[in-house]
């Protein structure tokens, strides 16, 4: 809020509009909007099947898609993930996608491959990882493969960092994690986003998400059926209506 008591406007750093996508002949993705600012942890919220990973996938350009995205302003071509990924849209996919043979310390370093051989900001990307998951410093030998869900999902994140985003996108963090690990890798990505890294937060836990998130987008069927401000949410009796519906 600001002194005059009106919500602020926060400049959409990731901006989608009428984002469409389909699988074969079923169309997964109806017409979303989204946006996700400066300092901005926005949650996605919604049943099995209701098309979130689909509309991740769809912003990074991963599967066919209409519509478009702004991001800094600019629209991002629909077909390119590796473009996107380079100019700072990041995606952490459900299951993770760390390479389970290769050492922590690897998998981190694949995250920064494009900076190439500048040792002093691999360094320093390195420690920032730290910062967030002093866990992982200790296990960076460790095959990551051998590590626990929790230890797997720091790393997956910790290797988005590493690559220096500009916006981050989360599929399903806590997916099988237990509370107090869950709770641990939520409030990093609170923090994250405190400290201005937009961050769009795919998540079945409502009343966790809606703790972290300035803004809840809830999609049904592959709608956004309601968008929510989680200081006005009463009970999450409230919520259920969207889910059963
Ligand atoms: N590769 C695919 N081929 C065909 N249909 C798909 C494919 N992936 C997803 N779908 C369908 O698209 C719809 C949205 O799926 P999506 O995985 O995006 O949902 P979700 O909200 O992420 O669900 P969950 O909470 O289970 O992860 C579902 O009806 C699903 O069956
Ligand atoms: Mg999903």
């Amino acid at each position: 809020m600001t002194a005059a008591g009106t919500l602020e406007v926060v400049p959409p750093v990731l901006d989608v509009r009428g984002l469409t996508a389909r699988y074969g002949h079923v169309e997964a993705l109806k017409g979303v909007d989204l946006t996700a600012g400066r300092g901005e942890l926005v949650a996605v919220l919604g049943p099995n099947g209701a098309g979130k990973s689909t509309l991740l996938r769809a912003i990074m350009g991963l599967i066919p898609n209409q519509g478009e995205v702004r991001f800094l302003d600019k629209s991002l071509p629909r077909r390119d993930p590796a473009g996107a990924a380079n100019k700072g849209v990041v995606l952490v996919p459900e299951g993770r996608g760390i390479f389970g043979p290769m050492t922590v310390l690897e998998n981190l370093e694949l995250g920064a491959f494009a900076i190439g051989r500048d040792k002093a900001e691999m360094e320093r990307r390195l420690n920032r990882v730290f910062e967030l998951f002093p866990r992982v410093k200790e296990r960076l030998k460790q095959v990551a493969g051998s590590m626990s869900g929790g230890e797997q999902q720091m790393v997956a994140v910790g290797r988005a960092m590493m690559s220096d985003p500009k916006v981050l996108l989360l599929d399903e963090p806590s997916l099988g994690l237990a509370p107090r690990v869950t709770g641990e890798i939520l409030d990093t990505l609170g923090a994250l986003s405190a400290s201005g890294l937009p961050v769009v937060l795919v998540e079945q836990k409502a009343p966790l998400a809606l703790k972290l998130a300035c803004r809840a987008y809830l999609l049904s069927l592959g709608r956004i059926v309601a968008t929510i401000n989680p200081r006005e949410v009463k009970s999450h009796d409230e919520l259920a209506q969207y889910y059963f519906a």
